[in-house]
């Protein structure tokens, strides 16, 4: 198991134990994000479900684990599992988290939740079913700047919000990422569209209309890039661009009708990243993000409403619909870059 670090506040359960997890999928996001942050978070890793029992051992050992590998129908099935961290390609997100549900495990699932709007629906009514806690692994709601940002479009510190502009690109190298496979539910629109999706969603308060988008096709004939406006009604809109083809770009503009607040990264902030808001002829630079792996937050929040049954915040059942049925109706606009 792995034990968390001095000094961490570890939500115990009731009976004084911490969140015990289950991570399904040997996963780089599961290395780089998700256990350091449970690290810091107070949870501990009990079983890695692996296809490969090889894949499975190596990734303990890479990270330090004392758990044990099991498979993936293993994992969500054992009474020693609190928590399953669905990490895997998109195409079995929705498989392996409904049988997690099933198995009366809560459950934090890689986004997106589900490729398709039914999907998502399907696994919205398990957990209701089961009684079982479902996130799709957005963190940034649970991030300090997040709640600076709500606070100050409900406090119309820049007016009106009227456009977001968002960008989401990063540089894919491998030919082999499961990116590139359309069978495994990839390209750019899934892997990083959905996240200015889900934050002009969440800011406006409301689902797009309509949209108009243009996209680049690679790899195996997935979306390799993507640019689209979603109205958003009242004349709100957002432009946003995504791609897995150049240079890591996360910047994102909310312009209102008195000001605009700029972000070098709304979605996975470290503590260099910055949130301007310019008004009035004043620019005011605030650094809210402490240095942490962008993951932990989200985890102090879901291993609190496992272990003390604490209410749950950024629940799928409220959120992750509305950017399955955005992502699919952008989706069905596409124009295809000759
Ligand atoms: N929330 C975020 O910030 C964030 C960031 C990055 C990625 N993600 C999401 O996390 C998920 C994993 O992404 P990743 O880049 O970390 O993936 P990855 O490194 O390629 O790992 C995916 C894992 O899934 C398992 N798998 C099952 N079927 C597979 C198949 N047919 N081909 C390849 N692997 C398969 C493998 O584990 P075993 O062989 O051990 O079974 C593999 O190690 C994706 O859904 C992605 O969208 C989220």
């Amino acid at each position: 198991m792995i034990q968390p670090e001095q000094g961490v506040h570890v939500p115990e359960s009731s009976d004084g134990s911490p969140v015990r997890w289950a991570i399904i999928g040997t996963a780089n996001i599961a290395r780089w994000n998700f256990l350091p942050s449970l690290r810091l978070a107070g949870g501990i890793v009990v079983t890695v479900g692996s296809r490969s029992r090889e894949s499975g051992r190596a990734f303990l050992a890479d990270n330090d684990l004392q758990a044990d590998v099991c498979s993936y129908a293993e994992a969500v099935g054992r009474d020693d599992v609190d928590a399953v961290y669905v990490a895997t390609p998109n195409h079995l997100h929705s498989q392996w988290a409904a049988a997690a549900m099933e198995g009366g495990k809560a459950v934090l699932c890689e986004k997106p939740l589900g490729r398709t709007p039914s999907e998502v629906e399907d696994l919205i009514a398990v957990s209701a079913c089961t009684g079982q806690p479902l996130w799709e692994a957005f963190a940034f709601p649970f991030h300090e700047q997040w709640r600076f940002l709500v606070e100050a479009i409900a406090d119309q510190v820049v007016g009106e919000l009227g456009e977001i502009q968002s960008n989401f690109h990063f540089l894919v190298r491998d030919p082999a990422n499961i990116r590139w496979d359309p069978a495994l539910g990839g390209g750019a629109l899934n892997d990083v569209g959905c996240y200015p999706i889900h934050l002009a969603r969440l800011l406006f308060g409301s689902e797009p209309k309509d949209a108009a988008a243009v996209m680049k096709v690679g790899g195996r004939g997935v979306d390799a890039e993507c640019q689209a406006i979603l109205d958003f009604g009242s004349g709100r809109r957002l432009q946003f661009s995504c791609g897995l083809e150049r240079w890591r770009d996360t910047s994102t503009r909310l312009l209102g009708s008195g000001g605009e607040i700029r972000l070098t990264d709304p979605f996975h902030p470290t503590a260099q990243d910055t949130i301007t808001v310019i008004r009035d002829g004043h620019t005011m630079v605030h650094r809210l993000v402490p240095d942490e792996p962008s993951f932990t937050a989200m985890l102090r929040s879901i291993c609190s409403v496992v272990a003390q049954r604490r209410p749950a915040q950024h629940l799928a059942n409220g959120d992750a619909l509305g950017t399955a049925r955005a992502l699919a109706m952008v989706r069905t606009r596409f124009v295809e870059w000759p």
